[in-house]
C-alpha cells in the first residue's frame, strides 16, 4: 500500500519535474494575442514576449514601427499604410484617411456635409452613418469599419510574418470617449480582419500601463495625448488595480498639424517678402510642407535648422507662363530657430492647459494631487509643451516611454495578460463609464 503511494508520488514528482525542466529548456511560448493601436493617423501592433517579459512593437518590411492610417483604392488593388500615402497625391479622391473619426458614429446630414468638405475624398450619408464614396472602374462605397479592417489585417499579417504563427486574437484600444456603438464597430472592423477581440481598452489606460502603473501604487494619473490633429486629456483614478476614467476633455482641432501650419504660413510669408510673390504651384507648396514638417521635428532636438527649398514662382498668381514652361527656380534659404517656432505657436500651446484645468475641476482634484503625468502622442516631444505642463503641475511628466509607442505598448501588455503569459496575474480592468462626457474646446 505504502509502496503504491510512493510509486504514485514519484510519478507525480517526475511529471512535475518534467514540466519544470520543460519550462526551463523549451523555447518560450510564442505570443498568440496581439495588441492593436488603431489610431486616427497612425497604427501599431505589439506583442508581449512571455520569455523575456518585454513588449515588442512589430515593424513592417521596412523596419517602420507604425503605419499611416490610410487606405487607397485603385482599379486593381487596395493599398494600405505607407503605400496608400504614396498614392495620396495622385489618387486623392480614393485615398481614405481619418476613418476613425467616423467609425460607429451617427451624424446629422449637415454635419456630414461639413465633414466631407474637409477631405479630398467624398463622405456620404448612409442612414446617419458615414460612408466613403470611391470611383475606380466603377463607383462604390465602403464603411469606416471596412477601412479599419484593412489596417488591422495589414497589422495582423505583419505580426504573423514576424512571429511565424497564425494570429486570431487581439486586444484593441479605443479613445476613452468612444461609446458602446463606436466600440462595437471597432470590434466589427477586427472581425472583418479575422480577429477575435478579447478586450477593448481605453487608450489612456493603455498609456498608463505602458508605464507599469497597473503594478505600482498610484492614485491619480493625468494622461495628456497630443497627436497630429487632436488633444485628449484624461484623468484616471486607480482603485485596487482597476482604472476608472474620472474626467476627460480635449480639443479636436489642436495638434501637430496646426503647429506645422503656423510654420508654413511664416515660410510662405518669407518667400513673399524675399521674392515679391507667394508660391502658388501645387508641387512647391507640397515640398514646402514637407520641409517645414521636417524642420519642426528637428527643432525638438536642435535649437535651429536651416531650410533650403527651390521654388518656381509665377509673377501672375497660379496661371501658366505664356510659353507653358515653368519659370527658373529660385531658392529660399532661411534659418528657423526653436524660439521662433515657439513664438509662432505660443497661443496654441497655451490652449493645452484649458482641458487640463477642466478635467481637474470635473474630477474635483487639485493639480498637486496628480501623482503621475503621462504624455502620449508625438507632439508632446516639443520641449516648450513639456515645460508648460511640468511648470503647471510643478512636477516632471513621465517621459521614459516613446510617446508614439505608449498606447501600443500598454495594449500589448494587456494582450499578454489576456494570453495568460503574464508571470503573475496583475489586474488591469476598467470600470465602464457610461455617462461620462468629454468636454471639447475648439
Ligand atoms: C478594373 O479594371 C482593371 C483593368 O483595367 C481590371 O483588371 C480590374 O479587375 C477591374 N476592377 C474591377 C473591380 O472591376
Ligand atoms: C454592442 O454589441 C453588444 C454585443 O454584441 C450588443 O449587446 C449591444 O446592443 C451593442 N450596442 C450598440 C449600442 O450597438
Ligand atoms: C533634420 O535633421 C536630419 C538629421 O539630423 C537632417 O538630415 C535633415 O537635413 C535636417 N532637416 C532640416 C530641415 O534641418
Ligand atoms: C515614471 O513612472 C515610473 C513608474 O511608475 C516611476 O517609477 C518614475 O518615478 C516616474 N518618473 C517620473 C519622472 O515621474
Amino acid at each position: 500500500m505504502s509502496g503504491e503511494i510512493t510509486m504514485i508520488g514519484s510519478v507525480i514528482l517526475a511529471l512535475l519535474l518534467a514540466g519544470y525542466l520543460g519550462q526551463q529548456y523549451l523555447p518560450p511560448p510564442r505570443p498568440k494575442v496581439i495588441g492593436l493601436d488603431l489610431g486616427t493617423t497612425f497604427c501599431s501592433v505589439g506583442v508581449f514576449h512571455p520569455g523575456s517579459g518585454e513588449v515588442e512593437v512589430i515593424a513592417d518590411e521596412e523596419g517602420r514601427l507604425s503605419i499611416p492610417s490610410a487606405v487607397s483604392f485603385t482599379t486593381t488593388a487596395v493599398l494600405v499604410g505607407h503605400e496608400a500615402v504614396n498614392l495620396a497625391d495622385s489618387n486623392p479622391q480614393n485615398t481614405v484617411y481619418d476613418a476613425k473619426r467616423f467609425i460607429g458614429k451617427t451624424f446629422e446630414p449637415e454635419v456630414l456635409e461639413q465633414e466631407s468638405a474637409r477631405y479630398p475624398f467624398k463622405v456620404i450619408n448612409n442612414k446617419g452613418s458615414a460612408e466613403f464614396l470611391l470611383f475606380t472602374n466603377h463607383s462604390f462605397s465602403v464603411s469606416p469599419e471596412f477601412i479599419g479592417s484593412r489596417l488591422l489585417l495589414k497589422m495582423r499579417k505583419m505580426a504573423e510574418r514576424h512571429l511565424g504563427v497564425p494570429i486570431q486574437k487581439a486586444v484593441i484600444s479605443v479613445p476613452a470617449e468612444f461609446d458602446e456603438r463606436q466600440r462595437n464597430y471597432t470590434i466589427r472592423a477586427a472581425d472583418l480582419a479575422g480577429l477575435e477581440v478579447l478586450r477593448v481598452i481605453n487608450e489612456p489606460t493603455a498609456a498608463a500601463m505602458a508605464y507599469g502603473l497597473h503594478k505600482v501604487d498610484v492614485l491619480n494619473v493625468m494622461v495628456v495625448d497630443l497627436g497630429g490633429g487632436t488633444l485628449d486629456v484624461s484623468l484616471l483614478n486607480k482603485q485596487g488595480g482597476m482604472f476608472l476614467t474620472r474626467a476627460m476633455a480635449g480639443n479636436n482641432k489642436l495638434g501637430g498639424q496646426d503647429f506645422s501650419q503656423r510654420l508654413l504660413q511664416y515660410t510662405m510669408e518669407r518667400v513673399r517678402q524675399e521674392f515679391g510673390v507667394a508660391p502658388t504651384l501645387k508641387e512647391d507648396i507640397h515640398r514646402l510642407r514637407q520641409v517645414v514638417e521636417a524642420a519642426k521635428l528637428n527643432l525638438t532636438v536642435q535649437p535651429s535648422v536651416t531650410i533650403k527649398i527651390p521654388l518656381h514662382l509665377y509673377e501672375d498668381n497660379g496661371s501658366e507662363s505664356p510659353d507653358g514652361t515653368a519659370p527658373a527656380p529660385v531658392v529660399l534659404e532661411a534659418v528657423v530657430t526653436r524660439k521662433l517656432f515657439e513664438q509662432l505657436n505660443e497661443d496654441l500651446f497655451q490652449k493645452i492647459l484649458t482641458p487640463i484645468e477642466t478635467v481637474l475641476a470635473e474630477g474635483h482634484l487639485d493639480k498637486q494631487d496628480v501623482d503621475v503625468i503621462v504624455l502620449v502622442g508625438g507632439s508632446t516631444r516639443i520641449p516648450r509643451i513639456r515645460k508648460l505642463i511640468s511648470e503647471y503641475f510643478g512636477k516632471e511628466p513621465n517621459t521614459s516611454v516613446d510617446p508614439d509607442m505608449a498606447v501600443v505598448t500598454g495594449v500589448a501588455i494587456q494582450a499578454g495578460i489576456m494570453g495568460g503569459s503574464w508571470p503573475l496575474q496583475v489586474s488591469a480592468i476598467e470600470i465602464p463609464n457610461r455617462h461620462l462626457h468629454k468636454t471639447n474646446f475648439s
